[in-house]
């Protein structure tokens, strides 16, 4: 059972409230980057439960959308959205498609969940035609970070504790009365040095900024990053 059973229910209810921060501030760079999508085969790596799935087949896109989590899949699949095919797959594994079958690779806050970015990547590069375009976001790995005792600096009156932002480790952190969430925290390099070195290019970085009044914390701080790569060369293949 992937993480997100455990909670998909209560996730997908807090995501689909209006101020969801991810929908103010990180989708809409998101869209922004990848331009038209129109009749472009697109591959959503951690969809979700898939309402970024019904905005990119409307603008077009024909998407293959993967997960690991079963009951976020089975919730997609349910809102039978247009030329979009739902997977259960977990991303950190071999994708379960052939070299050179996506013109766009998407990805939305998923990466923070995977260790390995070198496989990662490589594989990113493999399913990618020749100078497709791949559009993702993760957290600022500054922000995010688990509470630790190395510093205590208080922003917008609120605590904030950072963690020790260089050292490589899994976070597993509370999430709603009972569950855990993991991630694998790592410095900004890793994320660069990855798709640098196995076959992309960067063509843009951008730090959305909610416009949202009611979302004081992200409106202030860069809590997303989002990376619209191009793929430049063919890349190793992962062992
Ligand atoms: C923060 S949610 C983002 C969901 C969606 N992209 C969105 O922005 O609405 C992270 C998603 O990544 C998925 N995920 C985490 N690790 C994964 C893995 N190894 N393989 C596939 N999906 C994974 C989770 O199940 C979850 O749906």
């Amino acid at each position: 059972m992937s993480q997100y059973d455990k909670f998909a229910k209560e996730y997908i209810a807090m995501r689909s409230n209006m101020f969801d921060q991810n929908m103010n501030a990180e989708f809409p760079e998101m869209l922004q980057l990848l331009g038209d999508i129109k009749s472009q085969k697109l591959l959503d790596l951690g969809c979700g439960f898939g309402d970024y799935v019904k905005i990119y087949s409307k603008k077009g896109a024909i998407v293959t959308a993967v997960d690991n989590s079963e009951k976020e899949i089975e919730h997609a699949q349910k809102l039978n959205i247009p030329n979009a095919k739902f997977i259960v797959s977990d991303i950190s594994k071999k994708f379960p498609f052939k070299d050179s079958s996506f013109d766009i690779i998407t990805s939305s806050l998923v990466f923070d969940h995977l260790e390995d970015l070198i496989y990662l990547f490589q594989e990113c590069n493999r399913v990618l035609k020749n100078k497709g375009i791949m559009v993702f976001s993760v957290s600022n790995p500054v922000f995010y970070q688990e509470k630790s005792i190395v510093g205590k600096i208080k922003i917008l009156g609120k605590k904030i504790i950072f963690g020790n932002y260089f050292e490589r480790r899994k976070i597993v952190r509370k999430w709603g009365g009972t569950a855990t969430m993991e991630h694998y925290h790592k410095p900004l390099e890793d994320y660069f040095s990855a798709f640098l070195e196995n076959g992309f290019e960067l063509l843009s970085f951008k730090e959305p900024q909610s416009k949202t009044e009611k979302i004081t914390w992200h409106c202030k701080n860069p809590t997303f990053l989002v990376f619209k790569l191009k793929k430049s060369y063919i890349a190793n293949k992962p062992k």
